[in-house]
């Protein structure tokens, strides 16, 4: 039990219980410490640790360049401000795609080195044997189909997936494949509406939109797209919560007037010394 929340850690069974009760599941990115302590007071049920850090904190322009050592220090600092949530950790670009062994590897990593209680990959009939092989590990894994970014130059873009009646059933038959290889939960991302509430309706596993509608188990933003962080672009799919951009430029501007125009620091800013201190120095130094 964490003291400051007063929750206790969400396990795999608290997600199937939501999605038996008809309960939403909760879900987010998260990439740093203090976003996370604010997380776990929200009592966010998972956060994922997300390869879009690349974007939103590195300012890549994909997920791309992201790699292990990019990641294991942001989902230990997840980790350490979360103690609770369910923490997804993201598999970079060619960490699982090159071999099984390479996936399962790198899945222990990110259980073994940021206490991580699953990881999540991207793919679908083609990932069938990964996911076989980090389950049979023992490590609990998220699919994720849809728009893929990692395979975006394929896919013609960051653009919605499954929209003809031809690709939306490689989806629906993806998804079936997933479940049936282990995953526990599937992610769908940017699929039209009624896509995702056809593969939720037949699915065993919680299914979580992020931009594919109302009708799953659970859903996902990018913090960065709810709060104004992300300065390139705010997706259609995302619903903005407060501008937190903006108000750190305004504050940033006050600070720059304050310096220039030395109405910062104030005495409240600073540290006394005793007198007896400075003039004791004043005959050390003289
Ligand atoms: O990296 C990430 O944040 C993701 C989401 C876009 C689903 O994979």
């Amino acid at each position: 039990m964490c003291a400051e929340t007063a929750r206790k850690k969400v396990s795999l069974g608290d997600l199937y219980q939501k999605m038996s009760k008809g309960e939403m599941i909760s879900m987010l990115t998260c990439y740093d410490y203090p976003t996370a302590t604010f997380m776990e007071q929200a009592q966010v049920d998972i956060l994922l640790v997300g390869d879009s850090l690349g974007m939103t904190v590195l300012g890549y322009d994909s997920t791309l360049p992201v790699t292990m050592e990019m990641m294991i220090p942001h989902a230990q600092a997840v980790r350490r401000g979360s103690p609770n949530a369910w923490l997804v950790g993201d598999m970079p670009y060619m960490t699982y795609q090159p071999s099984t062994e390479s996936a399962i590897r790198n899945a222990g990593r990110f259980m073994a080195e940021a206490a991580c209680d699953c990881v999540k990959l991207e793919g679908g009939l083609e990932m069938v044997e990964r996911v076989q092989g980090i389950v049979r590990s023992g490590i609990p894994v998220m699919g994720h189909l849809g728009l893929t970014p990692q395979s975006a130059s394929a896919l013609g873009g960051f653009r919605v997936q499954g929209r003809s009646a031809a690709q939306a059933k490689q989806i629906v038959d993806a998804a079936k494949a997933l479940e049936d290889a282990g995953v526990f939960a599937i992610l769908l991302e940017m699929v039209p509406n009624r896509v995702c509430q056809l593969i939720t309706e037949r699915s065993g596993v919680p299914i979580i939109s992020l931009g594919s509608g109302p009708h799953a188990h659970g859903q996902l933003l990018i913090f960065h797209d709810m709060f104004g962080l992300y300065p390139k672009f705010t997706p259609k799919m995302a619903k903005v919560y407060g501008n937190a951009g903006e108000v750190i430029v305004n504050g940033l501007k006050a600070y720059v007037a304050d310096v220039t125009s030395k109405r910062f620091p104030q005495p409240e800013n600073w540290f006394n010394m005793k007198d007896e201190q400075f003039e004791e120095l004043k005959k050390l130094l003289s």
